[in-house]
């Protein structure tokens, strides 16, 4: 399975981002990761549609759209208007994740689901074999630069194994504090969809920071 980095925008420099998204692309990041806060769901809030719908006519990557909103079937079809081509919600802010994903992908989309720390990974077992990628959240959602949470890397590697057990191909992606000390914990556990907000933007080389991450990504495949 291929591996792949997914650069957060919630820390790049919003004075540079055409910039600064070409720098990633650039240095081979097929993907970048948006992080959608509304304030109640999380207690931050980031950017939403009118941002990614800009940012799309500068950009060809994949747009990583991580939506940390409730009733988050509200806004599916705006999204996939906006530009994302893959949506992530929160098993939490849902009452029916089952006909969100049916939602997610009538669209277009790929369908994402995520998990909070405190979520036990059983929670999406049922949806599994309906989903393109699970995140796993490594630390609380709602900001950036936090440090990784440890005990999370069993989630990943239940899902590695039920991919397995299954025989299904969906992607484990990982999102919180990862940096280059530690991604080889996750890179190990099974995920393949790599995010890093601080550990990238938050760099002074942006392009030197991401082939950091894809040079290790090398030892995996
Ligand atoms: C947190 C977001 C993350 C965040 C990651 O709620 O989902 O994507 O931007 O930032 P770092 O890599 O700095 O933990
Ligand atoms: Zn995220």
């Amino acid at each position: 399975m291929s591996i792949y980095l997914s650069p957060s925008m919630l820390s790049i420099d919003f004075t540079k981002v055409g910039e600064q998204l070409s720098i990633v692309e650039q240095a081979g990041t097929p993907y970048i990761h948006l992080d959608v806060m509304d304030g109640v769901f999380v207690p931050n809030i980031s950017f939403g549609i009118p941002v990614i719908k800009g940012i799309r006519k500068c950009s060809h990557m994949v747009f990583d759209a991580h939506l940390m909103i409730v009733e988050p079937e509200r806004y599916i079809e705006e999204f996939r208007k906006a530009g994302a081509d893959i949506i992530n919600f929160h098993v939490e802010a849902t009452e029916d994740p089952a006909a969100v994903i049916a939602q997610i992908k009538a669209t277009g989309a790929k369908a994402g689901i995520t998990i909070k720390p405190k979520t036990p990974v059983e929670c999406i077992r049922p949806y599994l074999q309906d989903l393109d990628m699970v995140l796993v959240m490594t630390v609380e959602p709602g900001f950036g630069g936090q440090k990784f949470m440890e005990d999370q890397v069993p989630k990943i590697k239940q899902l590695a194994q039920w991919k397995k057990d299954l025989g299904l191909s969906y992607d484990i992606e990982v999102d919180g504090g990862i940096t280059l000390e530690n991604v080889r914990t996750v890179l190990d556990a099974g995920a393949n969809i790599i995010v890093a907000g601080s550990a990238v933007f938050g760099k002074e080389d942006i392009a030197a920071a991401a082939k950091g991450f894809m040079d290790i990504f090398k030892e995996y495949e």
